[in-house]
């Protein structure tokens, strides 16, 4: 390793130790305004945001552990709660910019042996692309959201689906290669994480798009438990 790349590491390594001075004082002020969250009945939004900080604080720690590679504990998840916290967690970025969520979540749809935390990257990335999609799109069709599971085979089926801008083919054939990006604000890694992690997972993700219609992303995962690493 030569001294520039010690050096940048050795950066990054500070930048993460750093950020998370932050992160604790805002969880610290949560659970101070928890309890008045409670007297509206709200208390599950306070649960949420500090169970996205404790999210990012074990991501920092991972990066800051990477050395020692820590594997991330699957643990039978309930995927139709993860999609409804979704709903959740974009609540104030959908209602700013008109977009409706729906869900056809299957009742019966069995828990999937996953990492939760790396599942719900996932789909905060996906849902986070798709209410990019449709706040480019500039005509006054209804903005919509479907969030699916299913279940087809020996498959488990978790759909994120927008009306939003979509792609052509030529961005379709590059989506899921690092830094590939057509935003101005991006960083082109959401995609590759995503399927990083589904693959991780023994599954599939795949994408049906068409320009200015909108975006239908697939997740399949197999339905039988995956041994715990
Ligand atoms: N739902 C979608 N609708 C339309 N285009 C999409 C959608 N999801 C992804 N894309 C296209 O794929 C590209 C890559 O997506 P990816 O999530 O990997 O990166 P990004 O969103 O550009 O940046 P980042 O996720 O790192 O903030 C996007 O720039 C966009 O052009
Ligand atoms: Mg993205």
């Amino acid at each position: 390793m030569t001294d520039d790349m010690k050096k940048s590491d050795t950066l990054v390594a500070e930048m993460v130790h750093e950020v998370k001075n932050p992160l604790t004082t805002v969880k610290g002020l949560l659970q101070l305004l928890k309890p008045y969250l409670v007297m509206i009945e709200k208390e599950r939004y306070a649960d949420i945001a500090i169970s996205e900080i404790n999210r990012a604080n074990e991501l920092l720690n991972a990066y800051l552990n990477s050395n020692t590679s820590i594997s991330p504990k699957r643990k039978l998840v309930c995927v139709n709660t993860v999609l409804e916290e979704m709903k959740l967690l974009f609540e104030r970025e959908a209602n700013v910019n008109r977009i409706q969520f729906h869900a056809e979540l299957d009742p019966n749809f069995p828990k999937v042996n996953v990492c939760r935390n790396e599942f719900k990257q996932v789909l905060v990335n996906l849902v986070k692309n798709a209410v990019e999609a449709l706040v480019e799109v500039k005509d006054n069709r209804m903005r919509v959201i479907t969030l699916k599971t299913k279940m087809q085979g020996q498959r488990i089926h978790v759909i994120v689906e927008d009306n939003g801008s979509g792609m052509d083919q030529s961005t379709i054939t590059q989506l899921f290669t690092p830094f590939y990006t057509e935003k101005s604000f991006g960083t082109g890694l959401g995609l590759p994480i995503c399927k990083k992690i589904i693959e991780k997972h023994d599954g599939i993700i795949s994408v049906k798009s068409q320009k200015s219609m909108g975006t239908t992303i697939q997740i399949a995962l197999p339905s039988s438990p995956i041994d715990v690493d």
